[in-house]
């Protein structure tokens, strides 16, 4: 995979062609072979700058992947193009750069003027840089207003998380140098973080030879090259040495396997981007947070804002404006009868506090004896110690038993291998009848049961869980952590079955999956069980340093106007459809034993034999190794046993839906093919 490196300027005509021609030239002298291309170009340089390089660097490329579009008029691109009726498509350069990207170390793409000349309406260059996952080099011209015209360009790049690797002035017209000519680029040093990497002089002779030797000593190319190889280099080193990393064999993580671990630098849309560049579609919502895809300007934005004018204050005591508002939101399209908000940090908290909120509503209200926390079979709800008490995955939770409080676990089948679900419920109830005046709450996560496998219940179950809780007094507590925000199609996955729970978890993407937040919502009743006198001692003893942090309640309003104004829950829906299609093709492998979907959840089982639905056993690790080969391939997955989960951001277009699916494919047939080869990855 090549490195791909956005050539911009600070204004037009600054002399960007010809630092690309003497850049191509220095590389390729250092060994790195380079190709070069120009998405756009309009006016004179319509049968200039891209041809001029093709012809100078003797490139065989096809002309329509060097420079996909041109307009004839010498306006901005996108009156240009609108002009002479071009329609842009992004994926189209986007392709061509793939395309080139593929045959070259390095892959220098020329824009048109600077960063902020739109391609079309809403569309600037600097998105497109960003698409194309480069890093930027600014092109400065050298005289009087370059420091504004450099900072200004640098800083919207930062703005925009560009990486800008180097600042090269120009000197298109070989004008007399003056003052500013000799101290700005200098003062650009000392006011500026970014390397500058020197001058292209004033090229009279535009031959290969003449313009090497003119820019091989003016131009540090040194600088440029070993910018990142050594720096992921050095991370991996960084890591290794000092990182202890969640849910991971560390012994595995440290030994010396290639490719381990990725470090992953930046984002957009559904793709992660590592430190050498490499774009990897994240199928799993970087953990099941990401909305609207990742790096969302009206999210990251609203982030900013907020971070200038307030970045926390404490809710002991104080409120602030961006959680009252947020409070006010979440209320609004919460299930009906939750009215009121207690923020925390994560999924682990807000399932907690549920947890001491419905045992404490029964100590307040006179009826301490119902103290008991009921939960199913296979449940997960955090790490934290309360969590893991009511958690159901032994291999998570059972070396803490000792640690934490005692919980009723419900009998609750893994549906795929035993149907008789509305049998554990109706055992439930027989459960409640004999012992309700001893349960304060039950907990489920609605429908989904994520860590599980994917666990996804047949409808009407959640729905009789509801009626028997109602029927016995018992809170019903649905944790949402995983589910909310839109993943089964809905904003929760309570709204399928229309229920009403007593207190609800949300998190993950509560901020679009941008910041750390979470909330446990709840109703009136439980509300009122906590007004008492003060002398009472009966307020909810519980409180975190960053509950409802404003610039991460601020994140959270910004997704929420998000969800109505991109429509998000009719897209999923659509998206969901679209997914579910293209699934079906794996039902071919005879070794996929269980596709479940719900919305944009999807879990896909891996059997030894589909018949019997015996399981792979687990250290054959086929989830992991499927999901390792993944990466191989440009996607990020993440297993639970052999189960491969696949949770896309809900913002996932079709193509790359298609990306995921066949990635996916491959990666099984190939683990499949290598099965009974000894495993030697981590
Ligand atoms: C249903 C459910 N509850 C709670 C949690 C815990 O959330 P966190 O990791 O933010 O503590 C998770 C995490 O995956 C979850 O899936």
């Amino acid at each position: 995979m090549s490195r791909i490196i956005f050539i911009t300027g600070t204004d037009t005509g600054v002399g960007k062609t010809m630092f690309v021609y003497a850049l191509a030239l220095l590389l390729r002298a250092k060994g790195l072979s380079t190709g070069v291309m120009k998405p756009v170009q309009s006016g004179d340089e319509r049968s200039g700058d891209a041809q001029f390089l093709k012809r100078r660097l003797g490139l065989t490329d096809d002309i329509r992947d060097i420079n996909p579009y041109s307009a004839r008029e010498p306006l901005s691109p996108h009156l240009a193009l609108k002009r002479t009726r071009v329609v842009f498509n992004k994926d189209r350069v986007l392709f061509a750069a793939g395309r080139l990207a593929a045959k070259y170390d390095i892959l220098l793409v020329e824009g048109a003027g600077g960063l902020l000349v739109p391609i079309i309406d809403g569309y600037f260059m600097a998105d497109l840089a960003r698409d194309l996952g480069a890093e930027v080099i600014v092109v400065s011209r050298l005289g009087l207003g370059s420091i504004n015209h450099t900072l200004l360009t640098v800083r919207e790049a930062e703005r925009r998380a560009l990486t800008v690797s180097g600042i090269v002035f120009s000197d298109p017209a070989g004008k007399k140098r003056g003052v500013p000519e000799r101290t700005n680029p200098e003062a650009i040093r000392e006011l500026c973080s970014v390397p500058v990497l020197g001058e292209v002089p004033f090229l009279k002779k535009k031959d290969a030879a003449s313009v090497f030797a003119a820019c091989r000593k003016t131009i540090n190319i040194e600088a440029l090259i070993s910018a990142r190889p050594g720096c992921t280099k050095k991370l991996v080193e960084t890591d290794k040495k000092f990182i202890w990393h969640p849910f991971t064999q560390m012994r595995d993580w440290e030994s010396d396997i290639p490719g381990v671990p990725l470090v992953i630098d930046r984002a957009q849309g559904s793709f992660l981007v590592d430190t050498d560049g490499r774009r990897y579609l994240d199928a799993v919502s970087s953990l099941w947070v990401t909305v609207h895809g990742h790096g969302r300007p009206e999210i990251t934005e609203a982030i900013a804002r907020q971070a200038a004018r307030l970045d926390h204050s404490t809710m002991l005591g104080l409120a602030n404006t961006p959680a009252v508002q947020l409070a006010e939101r979440l209320v609004g399209i919460a299930p009906k009868g939750l009215e009121r908000v207690f923020y925390s940090d994560n999924g682990s908290t807000a399932v907690e506090i549920a947890v001491k909120m419905a045992y404490q509503y029964w100590q307040n209200t006179g009826v301490a004896k119902k103290s008991g926390i009921c939960h199913l079979q296979n449940s997960y709800h955090g790490d934290t110690l309360g969590s893991v008490s009511i958690g159901g995955i032994d291999l998570f939770h059972k070396v803490y038993r000792k640690l934490i409080f005692k919980a009723h676990q419900v009998p609750f089948p893994d549906c795929y291998r035993d149907t008789r679900v509305f049998e554990a419920v109706d055992a439930f109830g027989v459960f409640l009848k004999k012992e309700h005046s001893r349960v304060a709450a039950l907990v489920v996560e609605p429908i989904v049961q994520g860590a599980a496998g994917m666990m996804m219940w047949p409808a009407g179950v959640l729905k009789r869980l509801e009626g028997l809780c109602r029927e016995y007094d018992v809170l019903l507590i649905c944790d949402e952590v995983a589910t909310g925000f839109g993943r089964t199609g809905k904003m929760f996955a309570c709204e399928h079955e229309d229920v009403h729970p007593d207190l609800l978890c949300i998190a993950k993407g509560l901020s679009g999956g941008v910041l750390p937040l979470a909330a446990t919502l709840t109703t009136r009743r439980i509300y009122d069980g906590f007004q008492f006198p003060y002398k009472d001692m009966q307020a909810f003893f519980h409180g975190h340093t960053y509950t409802g942090n404003p610039i991460a309640c601020a994140a959270a309003l910004a997704n929420l106007e998000l969800f109505r104004s991109d429509k998000t829950l009719d897209r999923v829906r659509g998206s969901a459809g679209y997914l579910a299609r293209g699934l079906e093709r794996f039902r071919d492998i005879a070794q996929v034993g269980d596709i479940r979907q719900r919305g944009l959840m999807v879990g896909i089982e891996l059997v030894k034999d589909r018949v019997t639905k015996e399981p792979f056993d687990w250290q054959e690790r086929i989830g992991v190794r499927v999901c390792e080969r993944a990466r191989d391939y440009g996607v990020i997955l993440r297993p639970l046993g052999n189960v491969i989960v696949l949770m896309p951001p809900l913002s996932i277009a079709a193509s790359e839906i298609d990306m995921m699916l066949d990635a996916l494919e491959r990666s099984i047939k190939d683990i499949l093919a290598d099965i009974n080869k000894p495993y030697c990855g981590c």
